[in-house]
This record gives structure tokens, C-alpha cells and sequence, in this order.
């Protein structure tokens, strides 16, 4: 069974800042989007990468692939993204070849996920799950709100679920094939990750171990981090 990932990489990066797209700013001298890619095709199982670039970004995209060392056994597509990541990952689906019946979803945001987490994944969907996700438990507790309508007004809070029972959860994302695609095909309304919609369509979607270093880096303080990981990797 051949395994492809599909790197959304299109979206702005707002919360980090003015700059360039986020997936193209470096960390340690390298794009965040080169270190993401090379986190997937680091596993013997993932032998197509599809990166989804910026809509005016593909060519950018293309030729960093280019100058940038990446393993001989893994394939490499890009196209152009689209207004949300949902739609992004949609473009990525539509240019997969047929021969691919696991596909893994992962954010070019999260550049430092361990290879063993990418493995677990895979594996998962090999024996035998819909859809996988990686998953940490949470170290703060979560309340939820009603959304102010005046902004600045204090929220009140509605509810605390109970912490133990919540998962913080990452990618990639690992999933079957046509699974993946019928969710993409009729799931509407937002969503912020591919398993959800998996869910929307009443299928089971299965957890298992995140880490640390999978984190999306989303907002400076990230980028401190992120640098500081690699530092201590020495790359
Ligand atoms: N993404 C995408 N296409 C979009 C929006 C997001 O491919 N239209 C990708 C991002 O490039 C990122 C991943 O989806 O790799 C997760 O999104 P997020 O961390 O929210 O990144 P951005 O949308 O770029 O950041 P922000 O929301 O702060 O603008
Ligand atoms: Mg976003």
C-alpha cells in the first residue's frame, strides 16, 4: 500500500506577523516548508509529497524544492493553494495520482514532528483505521466561553470539560484514501482540521501519541522555540 502526503503550506502566517508566507520564512537559515517536507519524506513509507504553496508561490516552491537536498525515493509535487486550508488540501487531493490508498495531511506550520510520529500514523491506517490523528494531552485547563459581542467585553464562561477526557491534536493526519476524498467532497462549513470532517461523516477517527515537537509554530514566541529545537537537533 503506497502512502502520499499532501503539505498545506498556502496561508499567510497572520498571527506571526508581517513577512513573507509563513511556510517560506526560515527557521535556522532553512524555510519552514523545506523542514516539513523533510520530516515526511524522513519515513521509508511516504514515497509522494505534494506541497500545496501559496497561490503565487508555486514556482518560489518548485525551485526551493530543487536546491534543497531531499531523499531519491520520494516524489515530489506542487500546486497552487487556495482561500482556506480546507481548500488548500482540497487542490493537494485533486492532483494525487491513483495509486495512492493512504494519504497523510500535514501542516507545513508544524516543520519538527519526529519521523516515529509520522511511522505511528502510517501505521495506524495500515492496520486498519479511517482516520488517525496525533494527539497530546492538554496542560492547561479549557473553558468555554460565550464569544463576546462588544469586542473587550468580558466573556462569560458556559462550561469546563473535564481535562482529563480533551486531546490537543496535530498532524499529520493519516487517513484511507477515498475516505479522505468523500469528506472533502461533502463536508461544508469551516473546519480547522481534516479528521473533523471525517467525523461529519460518521466515520471513526482514532488517536494516537503526538509529541512535543510536532507543535505548529503560529505566533512569534513559536519561532523562538522552534529555532531553539532545531539548535539542540544541532541543524
Ligand atoms: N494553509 C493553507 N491554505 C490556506 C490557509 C492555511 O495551505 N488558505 C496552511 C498553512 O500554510 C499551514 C496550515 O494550513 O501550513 C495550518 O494553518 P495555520 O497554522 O493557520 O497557518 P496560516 O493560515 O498561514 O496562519 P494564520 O492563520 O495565522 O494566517
Ligand atoms: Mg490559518
Amino acid at each position: 500500500v503506497r502512502t502520499a502526503v499532501v503539505i498545506p503550506a498556502a496561508g499567510r502566517g497572520v498571527r506571526l506577523g508581517p513577512g513573507a508566507p509563513k511556510a517560506l520564512r526560515a527557521l535556522n537559515g532553512t524555510p519552514m516548508l523545506i523542514h516539513a517536507v523533510r520530516a515526511m519524506a524522513a519515513s521509508r513509507a511516504v514515497s509522494l509529497v505534494v506541497v500545496v504553496a501559496p497561490p503565487d508561490g508555486a514556482a518560489e516552491v518548485k525551485s526551493l524544492l530543487d536546491a534543497h537536498a531531499l531523499p531519491e525515493r520520494t516524489d515530489f509535487l506542487v500546486v497552487p493553494g487556495g482561500e482556506e486550508r480546507q481548500d488548500s488540501v482540497k487542490l493537494g487531493l485533486d492532483a494525487l495520482p491513483p495509486d495512492y490508498d493512504i494519504v497523510l495531511v500535514h501542516d507545513a506550520a508544524r516543520p519538527l514532528v519526529p519521523v516515529d510520529t509520522v511511522d505511528a500514523v502510517i501505521e495506524a491506517v495500515r492496520e486498519g483505521a479511517t482516520a488517525v490523528v496525533p494527539a497530546l494531552p492538554l496542560a492547561d485547563t479549557v473553558k468555554e466561553v460565550e464569544p463576546a459581542t462588544v469586542p473587550g467585553d468580558p466573556e462569560p464562561v458556559v462550561a469546563t470539560p473535564e481535562r482529563a477526557r480533551l486531546r490537543a491534536v496535530q498532524t499529520p493526519q493519516g487517513f484511507d484514501r477515498a475516505t479522505l476524498i468523500r469528506a472533502h467532497e461533502t463536508v461544508t462549513g469551516n473546519v480547522t482540521d481534516d479528521a473533523s470532517m471525517i467525523e461529519q461523516l460518521g466515520e471513526t477517527v482514532v488517536v494516537v501519541p503526538g509529541h512535543e515537537e510536532a507543535f505548529k509554530v503560529t505566533r512569534p514566541l513559536d519561532l523562538v522555540l522552534a529555532e531553539a529545537v532545531l539548535a539542540r537537533r544541532r541543524l
